[in-house]
């Protein structure tokens, strides 16, 4: 049943909330998406991930969900989901969705019904456990909620308190209980009837927990991780759900993976294994930070030994390849800095270059293919008051909204005023929000994401009046043009979908350079990672080569030879066999 079609895939995601407003409330909606189909089709993707779009009370953006089988209101209705599924079809696009099954919402009916009483059937669709302590007044475990605080609530009513690894609006469903385990497939089979060709599994690897909740370890910045991910009944219970419902269907299940790295990646993601199709794993973006929080410098040199890692993976492992999702930083001040100036446009055209001609299946976030950044916090910007909007510094109190950076200053603000500093220097370089800022379109007010009179939900980048849509399409140096360029060779190319890897210069900070290669073809990847004239050797093996430029950030790119790599170039060169 399953063709694997994943291999061919090249995956946009949309984060619904920000992408564009087709009723003119401020507020990203599927009308919106389903008027810019023709954008994405011709961006020359073949596969969109759709982050949630199911009904919720949005305590974190759609990531706790209180009907499985229902559209947010914000966002629309079913019949817009079904046109936007035929228009997807009808180009060529496939559709995976965001499957959130670690918890749902508090406000999802099972809960509702499981909070009632000790004696509901439902109670035990999640954890409910006496509390430790004389009264039972401190909470069952030590382990601590991946938003801040204690993983669990205490609820008057049945004198129980109830876990959350998220917010406590998001539960934890109890995945030992097999009608949990079967709600869940049938959820599946549910979309998967609609048509929907596969899924993106939320925080997959924390749905089984270690046998009687024990503590965990006192390990900042997530104490019990050991215990709740990838622990004793994971493969069973995933096992459970493929058998029943993903491997039914001609299916692309991606999970999402803290926990698994290239160590451990082929017991969860070899094609015989039959369980998730690949991952996303976090090495390389937890690789300018200490313990996934404190943003340190980047190592270009660890960068690339965690992505040579990932390609030695036996065919029959897939990596992922992305820089963004709606979790992470913008990419270009991310990797190759704030301070790129003047070759800032040659940066953010390097790094797909450096990411894309790897193996593996590639994602690209909505606005990264424009060069969409951070918010300047500090800067100038647009906020509105009282429902007008006036020129202001942007204020990490005015413009984030994320449930984590929320918690985080209300949380230190509390108890810790004098850390405020470090607190918002740490946000705002990490804060999630980055990614959530809306969809730039154009130079109209609001970016084009919604009307010029409606308060968007969120800020929007003040950069809109150069980096957008706009003006980009019609530039054929553009960014967006440059992406468009790239996902065409891609596609075309059988020797980057499938054809070997090997690394020159390893040890270098500066350049990025490797080969991908089949039978008949030879692809050379040279990348500079500086903004500095930067020397460059041939490779033994290159030489003798009869190469042909595919794709490079600059015009009069040069022939593939000894010399120097100008500021943040980023050539491909192909050659054959035969
Ligand atoms: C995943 C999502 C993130 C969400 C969390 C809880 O990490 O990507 O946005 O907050 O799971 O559902
Ligand atoms: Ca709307």
């Amino acid at each position: 049943m399953k063709t694997r079609w994943y291999k061919d895939a090249f995956f946009y995601q949309i984060y619904p909330r920000s992408f564009c407003d087709g009723n003119g409330d401020g507020i990203g909606d599927l009308r919106g998406i389903i008027s810019k189909l023709d954008y994405i089709k011709d961006l020359g993707v073949n596969a969109v991930w759709l982050s949630p779009c199911y009904k919720s009370p949005n305590d974190d953006n759609g990531y706790d969900i209180s009907d499985y089988r229902d559209i947010m209101d914000e966002f629309g209705t079913m019949e817009d989901f079904d046109e936007l599924i035929a228009g997807l079809h009808a180009r060529g696009i496939r559709l995976i969705m965001d499957l959130v099954v670690n918890h749902t919402s508090d406000e999802h009916w099972w809960f509702k019904e499981s909070r009632s009483s000790k004696a509901n059937p439902y109670r035990d669709y999640y954890y409910w456990r006496k509390g430790r302590g004389k009264n039972g007044k401190r909470p069952p475990n030590n382990w601590m909620s991946n938003f801040l605080g204690p993983a669990w609530k205490y609820e008057e009513s049945t004198d129980e308190w109830y876990m959350h690894i998220f917010s406590y609006k998001q539960p934890d469903l109890n995945w030992n209980n097999p009608k949990v385990r079967q709600e869940v497939a049938d959820i599946c089979n549910f979309w998967f009837e609609k048509g929907v060709d596969g899924f993106r599994c939320d925080v997959i690897t924390y749905i089984s927990k270690k046998h009687g909740l024990p503590n965990g370890k006192i390990k900042l910045p997530l104490i019990g991780f050991e215990q709740y991910c990838l622990t004793e009944n994971y493969h069973k219970f995933i096992k459970e759900v493929a058998d029943k419902s993903w491997n039914r269907y001609d299916t692309t299940i991606v999970g999402e993976a803290m926990g698994i790295t290239s160590a451990n990646a082929p017991q969860y993601i070899d094609e015989s294994v039959g369980e998730l199709d690949c991952v996303f794993a976090f090495e390389h973006t937890n690789c300018d930070r200490y313990t996934q929080i404190l943003p340190h410098k980047l190592s270009i040199k660890k960068l690339k030994s965690i992505f040579a890692r990932w390609q030695a993976l036996p065919q029959t492992c897939m990596p992922t390849l992305f820089f963004e999702n709606h979790d992470q930083p913008r990419c270009v001040p991310r990797f190759v800095g704030y301070d790129c100036g003047e070759y800032r446009d040659k940066a953010a055209k390097m790094l797909p270059v450096a990411l894309y001609m790897q193996r593996g299946v590639p994602f690209v976030f909505q606005g990264q293919e424009l060069g969409m950044s951070d918010i300047p916090i500090g800067k100038e910007g647009e906020v509105w008051r009282d429902g007008k909007p006036v020129r202001a510094i942007l204020k990490e109190e005015e413009v984030f909204k994320d449930i984590l950076s929320v918690n985080a200053m209300k949380m230190f603000r509390k108890r810790a005023p004098f850390l405020m500093g470090i607190v918002k220097k740490v946000l705002k370089k990490v804060a999630r929000d980055h990614a959530r800022t809306p969809m730039q379109w154009s130079d109209a007010p609001n970016a084009g994401f919604c009307p010029k009179d409606v308060e968007p939900w969120m800020i929007v980048n003040p950069d809109y009046k150069i980096v957008n849509v706009a003006a980009e399409q019609n530039d054929k140096d553009s960014l967006l043009n440059y992406y468009r360029k790239l996902i065409d060779y891609r596609k075309n190319s059988e020797c980057i979908k499938n054809g070997s890897f090997k690394e020159f210069y390893a040890d270098s900070n500066k350049i990025y350079v490797y080969q991908r290669q089949d039978a008949d073809t030879t692809i050379a990847v040279v990348c500079n990672f500086t903004k500095k004239e930067t020397p460059f050797t041939l490779p033994q093996e290159w030489s003798n080569n009869n190469a042909e430029c595919k794709l490079s950030n600059y015009d009069d790119a040069r022939p593939l030879a000894s010399g120097t790599l100008r500021p943040f170039e980023a050539s491909v060169y192909e050659w054959h066999r035969h």
